[in-house]
Formats: structure tokens, C-alpha cells, sequence
């Protein structure tokens, strides 16, 4: 039986300041932040669940963990601090590549995803550690990182990424915000602002058993080779800001909010009733270059949109917003009475106190725009899922694991066009660590399984004549995620073409980095697929220095693969 929704506040989430003011001016600060086992309340009739939680001690931590406030050009120093206890309160299974400490201890490595900063700051998923340090990942370099903060002001977030363990991390509650402001540009454009006006809604799905327990699956769906491992996870409460179906009491007004999606493998179609649009200003890492107006969102797993919601264009008491997307996404089921609703605004009668001063300009920000350019190094990056007698066993990119080899070795500073091929049923969430990067073209694959066939075969783009299949339909990238990414969905059955940014900066200037450096980049899938850490799959769960696929039960199942970052 479900629970009833509506009952509890949307929780505002803690901040912590990454600066300092000194003479009137921002100059660089630094945290701790420490993970810690504790109870936390998901729902009003729910009996406290056991969950990991970021904060600066056990009795502020929270889920999702505190934001933390960045500016641009000043740095931010964490020391992020392991307090959990010896085993974890989620399955682990040992038949996809893992951190198994052997001494107990829940490994963990906080990656700052969406930032651009030196690759031994970027928490690799090698270089996990325990508690007090009691054993470290081979990668494990550094107590402390150092965020630069150099690239243009956006939204990213801050997570777990261990080996193997990354989307039972996540699911235990080791998520939070991080925001990079500039407070010049934020000025000029006069969007809603302040703590009441300026909120992130963190957005995920969970299960619970009824003693309050987070419920997950302990049977993998190939149980003969994977004992646990699921290729995604669902779960049917939608959670805001740590509370399930939770309510927020507004004025009648302009709000900006700052929308993650911290699901494992969940998308969400959003929509508000009672009439009311959102306007979209920016799309991860980046403002859009002008307001985009839409009745609905489409956000894969960690996607992250900044929106204006008018509260004021409506006469009516209430706004619920909902989702409509199945899941998996788009092939599978539909959504039922639960995880349709996610929350409820509550919006107060007669006039805002203060008054609404705040705008939404014509122009937002405009940045290079994406085009390759002359001579761009062009690549062929292809998402699989194998299958075998009794289902999935693994999904790799372009046939490959995070300990194979890395074969993308980008120069430093450069750009690049990326053509990435899906081959699986479902569209996939692609990551690039310390990158950045935007959809200029999606086409539809004609003939697919010939070209199907004959990839699993040789595993070779160019002579299973990759241009004789990409040429079908076209389809539109929406004008919402036009602009400069850390997360990008990618449609199956379809060719999108990237244009990828390696450690641009604010000013397109490459950002400087040791490139002796272990390990590099990762990219990879975002959704609980499999991630495996260091290679070029584009898997989805841990990157190295990677690029990986953002569903995290993909990543941790080796949709991640490895990136060598080369000197320019
Ligand atoms: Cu959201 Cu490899 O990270
Ligand atoms: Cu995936």
C-alpha cells in the first residue's frame, strides 16, 4: 500500500560555503565534510530508514547532503572524511568489478560531477577509501581536493563513485548540490534569488520495506552469472530533498529552481497542472543562451535543469508536478498512481510580500558555440548490452571495459565530434568527467539490426559502414539542452553526434593538468547499468577519467571507459 502523499514540507537543503568574504570580497575557503550512517525520516508514517549521509557531523548530516556554494574563479578546498561503519546496508555483488576492502569498511570516493579541475581531484572510482583511510583504491592519491572553480557559473552535484559500489552508494544517500555562481552575471540578470527564491529540488525514486528499511532488490536478473546485480533500479515513492511526495507552500510569484535528477535509472517527463509552464534558463553546467518556455522536461539521471516556475499564471490554489515517463526509459512501463505524482506546490492567495522584482530577461548568456572545428579528431563510441541464456550479463562500450586500454586520448584543450551510437533498447544518460559537451544532431540508424549484427561481430564502426546506417530520420535536439553539458541523453536506435570541449575553462582556455597523472578521465553511463571503472566502454557506473554512461547500474556493470587526456 502506498503512503500518503502531501504530508510532509519539502526540506530546504543545508548549505556550506566553498569561500570566504574578506574586504567585501569572495577570496578561497575550505570544507569538511564527512559521510555518516544515521536514521533518517523519508516520510511522515515511514519508520526512520538507515541511510549514508554527507555533512559537517552525524546530527546535521542529510539526504541529499549539504549544498555547497561555490564562486566562479575562487577555489574550494573538501576534505571529505569516511565515517560509515563496517558493512553497508545495501547488497554488494562481487561478480562485477568492485572495491572490497578486506578489512570491512564501506569503501567510497566523492566525485564532483559536472567539474573541470585536475584529474587527481576527480575521485576516481580507484581511489576509494574506508574509513579513516584504512584502505585505499590503487588510485588513491589525496585527503583533500582543490576545486578550481574556473569554468563559467551552473549546476553540478557531488556523489559517490567507488568501484562497483556507486549505485548503492547513491541509493544509501551520498548525493548533494554544488553551485558555481558569478555574481556579477547573476546580478545583470536579476532571475528570483536568495534562500526562499532560489531552491534545488533533488529528485529521486525509492523503495522501503515497512520497517522503514531502504528495499532493493537482492536478486539480479541473470542470477546464474550476477547474483544481485539489476541493470537498473526503480523505486516507486517519488523522494524530494530526502522527503517522499512532499509539499512547498509558495507565493504567488516567480521561483528559480535548480532541478537534479539523482535517480539511479529513472527519467522523468515533468509537467505542473493547473496550467503552468516552466522557463528553462539553464541546462547543466551552463545557461541557455535565451529562456526556453515548455509545458514539460525530459531528464535523464543526472541531468540537472534551471527553471523559472511563475506561480502567478495561475488562479488556482495548488500546482502538482508530474511525471509521465516510463521506465526503462522510453520502452518500458507505465507510470502507476505512485510515480506519477511527485510533489504538490501550495500557492498562497493576494499578493507576494515583497513584491516580485525579480525578471526573466531575453538574453541569457552566450557561449561559443558548438561547432567543430577544421580538422576535428572524429570518434565512434557504441553503447551494447550483451545477453545471454537467462538475461543481461554486461553493457560495454564499444565492446570494451574500464580496464581495457584507454583508445580516446584526446589533447588537452581541444575539441572534438563524437559520434555515439546506441545499440541497446533504451536511451542512456552519457557522462564526460572534466569535459563538456552538447548534441548538434541525432539520426535515426536505418537497418538496424544488420548494423547490429555485424558490430557484435567486428566491433568496428567504419567497416560495418557506420554512414550507410546513420542517415535515416533526423531528430530535434530540444532547444532546452542547447548549450554546454556534463550529461547528455542518448536515444537508442540512433546516431547523436557531440561536439566535446576537453578541460575548456570560462574563457576556452585549456586548463592546465599533469598529465602523468593517474588515473585520467572516465566517461560513462549514469544509470545503475554496469559501470566498469577505467576503460572506454561507455558504461555507466564509475568513471575513471572517464566518460561514462549516467545510469549508475550501467556504470557499475562497465558502461564506463577510461579517457587519456594527452599534453597539447
Ligand atoms: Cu556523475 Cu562519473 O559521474
Ligand atoms: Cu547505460
Amino acid at each position: 500500500s502506498s503512503l500518503e502523499m502531501f504530508v510532509d514540507k519539502l526540506p530546504k537543503l543545508p548549505k556550506l560555503y566553498g569561500y570566504k568574504i574578506q574586504n567585501a570580497k569572495p577570496v578561497p575557503g575550505s570544507l569538511t565534510v564527512g559521510m555518516y550512517a544515521k536514521k533518517w525520516k523519508f516520510h511522515r508514517d515511514l519508520p526512520p530508514s538507515t541511510v549514508f549521509a554527507y555533512g559537517t557531523s552525524a546530527a546535521t548530516a542529510t539526504v541529499p547532503g549539504p549544498t555547497i556554494e561555490a564562486i566562479n574563479g575562487v577555489p574550494t578546498t573538501v576534505t571529505w572524511l569516511n565515517f560509515l561503519p563496517e558493512s553497508h546496508i545495501l547488497p554488494w555483488d562481487p561478480t562485477i568489478p568492485t572495491a572490497i576492502p578486506k578489512h570491512g569498511g564501506v569503501p567510497t570516493v566523492v566525485h564532483l560531477h559536472g567539474g573541470v579541475h585536475p584529474p587527481e581531484y576527480d575521485g576516481s572510482a580507484l581511489a576509494w577509501f574506508t574509513a579513516n583511510f584504512q584502505e585505499k583504491g590503487t588510485f588513491w592519491n589525496h585527503t583533500t581536493y582543490t576545486y578550481p572553480n574556473v569554468q563559467h557559473a551552473g549546476n553540478l552535484w557531488y556523489h559517490d563513485h567507488a568501484l562497483g559500489l556507486t549505485r548503492i552508494n547513491l541509493l544509501a544517500g551520498l548525493i548533494g548540490a554544488y553551485v558555481i555562481r558569478d555574481p556579477a552575471l547573476d546580478a545583470k540578470l536579476n532571475l528570483p534569488s536568495g534562500l526562499k527564491f532560489d531552491q534545488h529540488l533533488f529528485v529521486f525514486d525509492r523503495s522501503f520495506n515497512k520497517d522503514g528499511s531502504l528495499y532493493m532488490n537482492y536478486t539480479g536478473n541473470n542470477p546464474i552469472i550476477h547474483p544481485q546485480w539489476q541493470p537498473e533500479y526503480f523505486g516507486d515513492a517519488m523522494v524530494v530533498n530526502g522527503k517522499a511526495w512532499p509539499y512547498l507552500n509558495v507565493q504567488r510569484r516567480k521561483y528559480r529552481f535548480r532541478i537534479i535528477n539523482a535517480a539511479n535509472a529513472r527519467y522523468f517527463r515533468f509537467s505542473l497542472t493547473n496550467g503552468l509552464s516552466f522557463t528553462m534558463v539553464g541546462s547543466d553546467t551552463s545557461y541557455l543562451p535565451h529562456p526556453v518556455t515548455t509545458d514539460s522536461i525530459l531528464m535523464a539521471p543526472s541531468e540537472i535543469f534551471d527553471v523559472i516556475i511563475d506561480f502567478s499564471a495561475t488562479n488556482a490554489k495548488e500546482s502538482v508536478l508530474e511525471n509521465n515517463a516510463p521506465y526503462p526509459y522510453p520502452s518500458g512501463t507505465h507510470v502507476n498512481s505512485m510515480n506519477k505524482v511527485v510533489m504538490k506546490f501550495i500557492i498562497a492567495r493576494g499578493k507576494p510580500n515583497p513584491p516580485d522584482t525579480s525578471s526573466i530577461p531575453l538574453v541569457l548568456k552566450a557561449y561559443p558555440p558548438a561547432i567543430p572545428p577544421k580538422g576535428a579528431v572524429k570518434r565512434y563510441i557504441v553503447m551494447y548490452e550483451y545477453q545471454a541464456a537467462g538475461g543481461p550479463t554486461h553493457m560495454y562500450i564499444n565492446g570494451k571495459r574500464l580496464e581495457d586500454p584507454a583508445t580516446e586520448t584526446p589533447k588537452s584543450g581541444t575539441t572534438e565530434a563524437w559520434e555515439v551510437i546506441n545499440l541497446t533498447g533504451e536511451d542512456h544518460p552519457l557522462h564526460l568527467h572534466l569535459a563538456s559537451f552538447q548534441a548538434i544532431k541525432v539520426r535515426e540508424i536505418v537497418d538496424l539490426s544488420t548494423f547490429t549484427a555485424c558490430m557484435t561481430k567486428k566491433n568496428d564502426s567504419l567497416k560495418c559502414n557506420v554512414n550507410d546506417h546513420a542517415k535515416g530520420k533526423l531528430v530535434n535536439v530540444p532547444e532546452y539542452e542547447r548549450t554546454w553539458k556534463h550529461t547528455v541523453k542518448i536515444a537508442p536506435g540512433h546516431q547523436t553526434t557531440i561536439v566535446v570541449k576537453f578541460n575548456l575553462i570560462d574563457n576556452d582556455a585549456p586548463y592546465p593538468f599533469d598529465p602523468t597523472i593517474e588515473p585520467g578521465y572516465v566517461y560513462h553511463c549514469h544509470v545503475s547499468c554496469v559501470v566498469n571503472l577505467m576503460t572506454l566502454y561507455i558504461s555507466c557506473r564509475e568513471l575513471i577519467s572517464c566518460y561514462s554512461v549516467q545510469i549508475l547500474d550501467h556504470e557499475d556493470n562497465a558502461m564506463i571507459r577510461p579517457l587519456k587526456l594527452l599534453p597539447a
